[in-house]
């Protein structure tokens, strides 16, 4: 393959390594992992994963037969009727499930390409995609973006969504029955869609959807199963505007992400 690489396209490689570790934000710096086109070094993030480095923690069910099984007691709502996501949106608008239908401005149900391989999952709206009625348009949003780009996908590229379609007053952490009123409509959402890949943004997005209690440093790294779909956890954008120098270990998390995601062909 090395010596197949024409001049141009070596240097486009070149280039390409160099914005995609510079689009991340200043922090960030590339490290290279020893694969070489000659005498230039493949962005890691197109380097597939080995085999052998695929840790599979938990597995829940086999494939998405037992997301079905866990909507079988939503069976007679109109919702999960919905053929699509468009449809189901309609029909959730207006929500009153759990106390934050009450408080909220809008319904934040998700956005992005309903043909996604990708599904990325936040916590819950803050005030701005409660205004808004979108899934991380505020700072915390526009770091996503940049974190996406870093490794090659366009926002529109995906489909993001939250554990919580309503904003919880203060951005206080979602309540236990705020999440068990809410998630039977990401599952739904899941279905829907189908993404081979999902990226869990934080602590509360992983232990929610793996109904795991572990810490955030314990999750990073594994590459888990739901219900048949590979589930990766990373740090949420907004613990990354706070924390400047975690943007590292993101950056070395997307990396694998993408490195999945090119595996899947
Ligand atoms: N934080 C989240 O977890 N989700 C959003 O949509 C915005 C901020």
């Amino acid at each position: 393959m090395a010596t197949e690489q024409t001049p141009n396209l070596a240097a486009d490689l070149e280039r390409f390594v160099k914005e995609q570790a510079s689009r991340f934000g200043d922090v960030i710096s590339y490290v290279p992992v020893p694969l070489t086109v000659g005498s230039i070094v493949l962005p890691p993030a197109h380097t597939p994963l080995p085999v052998g480095d695929r840790k599979t923690a938990v597995v829940l069910d086999e494939g998405l037969a037992g997301l079905e099984a866990k909507l079988a007691p939503y069976k007679d709502e109109k919702w999960m009727s919905a053929t699509s996501l468009d449809i189901m949106q309609q029909e959730i608008h207006d929500c009153q499930k759990c106390a934050l239908g009450a408080t909220r401005n809008k319904l934040v149900f998700g956005v992005g390409n309903q043909q996604s391989k990708v599904l990325v999952i936040g916590e819950a709206p803050g005030a701005d995609e409660d205004e808004q009625g979108e899934p991380f348009v505020g700072r915390a949003g526009q770091l996503l973006n940049k974190m996406l780009a870093a490794v090659n996908f366009e926002r529109s590229d995906v489909y993001i969504a939250n554990i919580l379609k309503s904003r919880p007053p203060n951005n206080r952490d979602p309540k236990p029955e705020e999440v068990a009123a809410c998630e039977p409509y990401l599952w739904k959402q899941i279905l829907l869609l189908q993404p081979k890949l999902i990226l869990c943004l934080g602590r509360v997005a992983g232990t929610n959807m793996l109904k795991i209690n572990e810490s955030l440093g314990k999750m990073r790294g594994q590459i888990y199963d739901f219900h048949g779909i590979q589930l990766m956890v990373t740090y949420h954008p907004a613990a990354l505007l706070r924390n400047p120098d975690w943007k590292h270990g993101a950056w070395e998390d997307l990396k694998k992400f993408r490195a999945m995601f090119e595996a899947l062909g």
